[in-house]
């Protein structure tokens, strides 16, 4: 029985990955939690899967649970990033699966490492701000940095046994569905509405990872992942979008041969593979059914179209805090757009605008990355109240 400690417990990774264990009850137990505010949804986890310890970040929705919780004994209830970090560290779990969104799951990612804790992983903002921070803990500490995220995970996959072979590699091919504006003109997507943009054709995920899906920055940060994870050249990296969304991502090799994964789109898949890697277990999930008259499509990404994923080349050969401040401010950018403070074309703009502004510290240190995380963010908050005073596009 493997005892695993679930971050972002209330997001959609974090229910998938407790349905994954609802499935398997015999295979793992859930011995701590935590989420941001959403004190319901922890109420009901905690009610039947009886963690030992969770964590709610803010304090007010912590009191509020506290009080919830009254009647269940020996539950410890944390608040804070200290508490998040609790729980990412309790000796009590061997693995812990990172399933909250962006720069918060910072600390408490590298906390677990340090605590020598395996790490089942789908926050992508982790490796884009700190890949050779998060590596060399790695390292440090012998554990195992599983991805779930789809393409990594198939990556992952296409690689077993032949992870040091870098020099074999010929390319990595990370797959994309060119999102809800794959086929409409760049002329109408300066007046996508959020709503519009969080109509995702294949998968069901959060609202940041869905608008990033739309702008394709989402392709862009896993760009900027896999040479972190993967340890690969930029230049060995390479987007093809693919809409049906079953090939998950490939590899080439040197001598011709691709390999690809190929499966259902649900995260369950890759959440059971990180938990119970390298074995596999069934999964209660609808099966492939090639023989259905299916076509695999493939297109090369209009660039264009989707300049973010541009600003993420840019920033991963840059290197340094470059990939810190494009995805710290991608973070303020997403929730500016969801409030329909800025346009859909105004994310890349004020993007690169941040980026441009920026003075990059070439290999920095912890606090190079979270004062380039919190530089960033104001930086990207003063652009989008100028923007919306003037009510300007800033780009066209
Ligand atoms: N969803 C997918 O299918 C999918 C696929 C591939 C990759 N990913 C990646 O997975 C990550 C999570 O995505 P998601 O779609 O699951 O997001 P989500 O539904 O928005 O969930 C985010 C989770 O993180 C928690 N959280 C946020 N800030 C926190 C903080 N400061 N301290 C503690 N917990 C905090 C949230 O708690 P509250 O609910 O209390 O706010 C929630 O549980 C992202 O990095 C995304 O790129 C997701």
């Amino acid at each position: 029985m493997k005892h695993i400690a679930i971050l972002g417990s209330t997001g959609s990774i974090g229910k998938n990955a407790l349905s994954v264990v609802e499935t398997h009850p015999d295979q793992f137990k859930v011995v701590g939690l935590a989420a941001n505010r959403d004190v319901d949804t922890l109420e009901h986890q905690i009610r039947r899967y009886r963690p030992m310890r969770v964590a709610l970040n803010e304090p007010p929705a912590a009191e509020r649970l506290r009080t919830r919780i009254r009647d269940i004994n020996g539950i410890e209830v944390l608040t804070g990033t200290e508490g998040v970090q609790a729980v990412a560290t309790m000796p009590q779990a061997v693995q812990v699966l990172d399933g909250m969104g962006g720069s918060a799951g910072l600390l408490p990612t590298l906390a677990a490492i340090n605590a020598g804790k395996d790490i089942a992983f789908v926050n992508k903002e982790v490796m884009v701000m700190a890949g050779p921070l998060v590596n060399a803990a790695v390292t440090a500490n012998s554990v195992n940095l599983i991805p779930i995220d789809g393409e990594m995970s198939a990556i992952f996959q296409c690689l077993e046994g032949a992870r040091d072979r870098q020099t074999e590699i010929h390319r990595l091919l990370i797959t994309a569905s060119g999102g809800p504006f794959r086929t409409v003109p760049k002329t109408e997507l300066y007046s996508v509405t959020p709503e519009q943009a969080l109509q995702h054709p294949n998968w069901k995920m959060g609202k940041k990872i869905t608008i990033d899906s739309a702008t394709m920055m989402n392709k862009g940060l896993e760009v900027i992942e896999a040479k972190w994870l993967f340890n690969i050249e930029l230049s060995k990296i390479d987007v093809v979008v693919h809409p049906e969304s079953i090939v998950h991502s490939m590899v080439e090799w040197a001598d011709g041969s691709t390999l690809a994964q190929l499966g259902p789109t649900d995260m369950r898949i890759m959440i059971q593979y990180a938990l119970t890697y390298p074995r596999r277990l069934s999964a209660p999930v609808p099966r492939l059914d090639l023989k259905q008259a299916r076509t695999l499509n493939f297109e090369p990404v209009d660039l264009e179209k989707f300049p973010c994923l541009s600003l993420a080349y840019t920033a991963a050969d840059v290197g340094g805090t470059l990939p810190v401040v494009l995805s710290s401010a991608d973070e303020i950018v997403v929730a500016a757009f969801l409030n329909a403070d800025i346009g859909f074309m105004d994310i890349p703009a004020i993007l690169g605008h941040v980026m441009d502004q920026h003075v990059v510290t070439a290999e920095p240190t912890l606090s190079d990355i979270l004062e380039a995380d919190q530089w960033a963010k104001a930086t990207a908050r003063s652009l989008i109240k100028n923007h919306s005073k003037s009510n300007k596009i800033v780009m066209s």
